[in-house]
């Protein structure tokens, strides 16, 4: 079984998905931790309702976070790291250290609406000022580009008249984010234990 560590920053809708599709079997792994870079934060209770181990390291003022988050995922044999509303900036030293194992959830078909600053609800106000008719979501890996790593998985939601950010940014989550978050990951854990099985 695949160590999955999640990491936070808000809301923790994404976070939730994941949690539900492992009680569901539906994911071959476990979530070991949930690290979140802020106190107080509403997925920081989803993962103590469900017994998950959580963490908060906080970033502000902390010259050593990326350090102490590195450790953190390396005591917990960490394999897939999701980035699930995660809203920190991670260094192309992190990423190297970790290469191939961190996937993020972006609300809009990327290369659209993405990049430093584009995240949560200015993503779809972003769309919304632009005039788009369609948007969606993407699963993709983590590099040293902002939002510019291989993209894994999207999938399209249609923009309607009379929306607002906050109308769009919950279908969005509702008909794309936590249908293809579970799903990557899934197919992560799946192929990983192929490849273990056939050595
Ligand atoms: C989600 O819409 C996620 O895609 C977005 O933040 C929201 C977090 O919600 N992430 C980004 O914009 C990253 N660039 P959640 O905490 O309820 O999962």
């Amino acid at each position: 079984m695949l160590n999955i560590a999640v990491l936070v920053s808000g809301g923790g809708s994404n976070l939730q998905a994941l949690i539900d599709a492992v009680e569901a079997g539906s994911i071959n792994g476990r979530i070991v931790t949930v690290v979140s870079n802020k106190e107080g934060v509403y997925a920081l209770e989803r993962a103590k309702k469900h017994n998950i181990p959580c963490k908060v390291i906080p970033k502000k003022g902390n010259d050593s976070f990326e350090e102490q988050l590195t450790l953190h995922l390396m005591e917990n044999d960490v394999d897939l790291i999701v980035l699930a509303g995660f809203l920190c900036i991670l260094s192309e030293n992190f990423v190297k250290t970790f290469e191939n194992k961190i996937i993020n959830v972006h609300p809009s078909l990327i290369p659209s609406f993405c990049g430093e600053g584009c995240y949560g609800l200015k993503v779809h106000k972003a769309a919304l000022d632009y005039g788009v008719k369609v948007t969606g979501a993407t699963v993709h890996y983590v590099n040293n580009i902002v939002d510019g790593g291989k993209i894994i998985a999207q999938k399209a939601v249609d923009v309607l008249e009379g929306d607002t950010p906050e109308t769009l940014q919950k279908r969005v989550m509702e008909e794309a984010e936590w249908v293809i978050l579970p799903k990557v990951v899934a197919d992560i854990c799946n192929k990983r234990r192929k490849e273990e099985k056939d050595g």
